[in-house]
């Protein structure tokens, strides 16, 4: 849909790494933006989030919240990762239909996909094979929420539909020990290297492994143009369409957070998926391509690592 003026677009989960970059895209339309911090709205409370649709009259919503971890993570609370997510995605999704939001956007992500589908991804390889194990519970809840999307949109004809983000890296990121992302804890990993004179760094895996990264920047843009389409795919994925092995990415942060050790691989710790890479060409028939090279997206990503650790507010939970 076209924003206007009168429009009031609920971005849930504003504060989160995808959100606040879709905060950051959208501060230019002259509409309201909604938002509601989780201790005013618990999205797992189906009263809370329909008193809020009730009082705010939202007409759109950004959906980009979510219980987010690494493999660690997933591993250690898939009860937490399937229930809240599911609970998450049932509650809003219910309430923007019953109270007439014109237009939803569900983040997914493509984890979704089967564990051993053919690469590069295609939208259409949904439900064709076994998940990976490693992110089961996080993966089906997420297609719960494209489901309950598609669901409403078949039933009630709401527009209501789904991007399928590749990884995503960017300002605010998690740099937990444990419970963060691939890219984030080699940032910290080869940072605190550095820092400490360190001779060697070791990363989890062979680091055969192959993933795609996308910058959140290009991400919120993503979201302002599936956003805008008149009528979008039901569900369509974004990346870069190019992915790269663990351990040439490893290098490449190396190379810009200037550690000159040498990187070891742990081949005793899991590695998720062999490889994962989005197939772009939906997205891109439809007139969207990412702008952010990866190089140039970890020099403002180290950069803002940086200005976090100083400041004290480096997120790590
Ligand atoms: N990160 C990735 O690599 C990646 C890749 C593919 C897809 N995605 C998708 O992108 C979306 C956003 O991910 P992200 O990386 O931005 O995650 P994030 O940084 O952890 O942000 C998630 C946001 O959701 C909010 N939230 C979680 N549980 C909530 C609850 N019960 N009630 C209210 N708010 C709640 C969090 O609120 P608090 O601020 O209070 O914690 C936070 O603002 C998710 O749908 C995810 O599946 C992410």
């Amino acid at each position: 849909m076209s924003i206007t003026e009168s429009d009031r677009l609920f971005i849930a989960g504003h504060r989160g790494m995808a959100g606040s970059a879709i905060m950051r895209r959208l501060k230019s339309e002259r509409c309201t933006l909604l938002v509601a911090d989780r201790s005013e709205v618990d999205l797992c409370d189906r009263t809370a989030v329909e008193k809020f649709f009730q009082e705010q009259r939202p007409t759109g919503v950004i959906f980009a919240a979510a219980k987010v971890g690494g493999i660690h993570a997933n591993l250690t609370y898939p009860a937490d990762f399937l229930l809240q997510n599911v609970m998450m995605a049932s509650n809003v999704i219910d309430a923007a239909f019953r109270f007439s939001v014109r237009r939803l956007l569900y983040l997914g992500s493509n984890c979704i996909y089967p564990r051993d589908c053919e690469q590069p991804i295609r939208e259409s390889s949904l439900l064709t094979g076994p998940l990976e194990k490693t992110n089961e519970a996080y993966a089906l809840a997420k297609i719960v929420g494209l489901k309950l999307c598609e669901s409403y949109r078949i039933q009630h004809g709401v527009c209501f539909h789904s991007l399928m983000p590749t990884n995503l890296y960017g300002p605010g990121d998690n740099y937990h020990r444990e419970n963060s992302h691939v890219l984030p804890a080699l940032i910290r990993k080869i940072h605190e290297a550095k820092d400490s004179d360190s001779e060697t760094v070791t990363i989890w895996g062979t680091g055969a492994a192959r993933r795609e990264f996308l910058h959140t920047d290009d991400l919120a843009d993503a979201v302002h143009f599936t956003f805008g389409l008149d009528d979008p795919p039901d569900w369509v994925n974004v990346g870069t369409g190019m992915d790269l092995s663990i351990l040439s990415l490893a290098k490449l942060i190396a190379k810009v957070v200037g550690f000159e050790g040498e990187i070891l691989t742990d081949p005793g710790r899991p590695e998720g998926t062999p490889v994962k890479c989005n197939e772009m060409s939906r997205l891109h028939e439809l007139g969207w391509r990412h702008q952010i090279d990866l190089e140039d997206g970890l020099r403002m990503t180290y950069q803002s690592f940086l200005s976090d650790l100083e400041a004290g507010s480096l997120r790590s939970f």
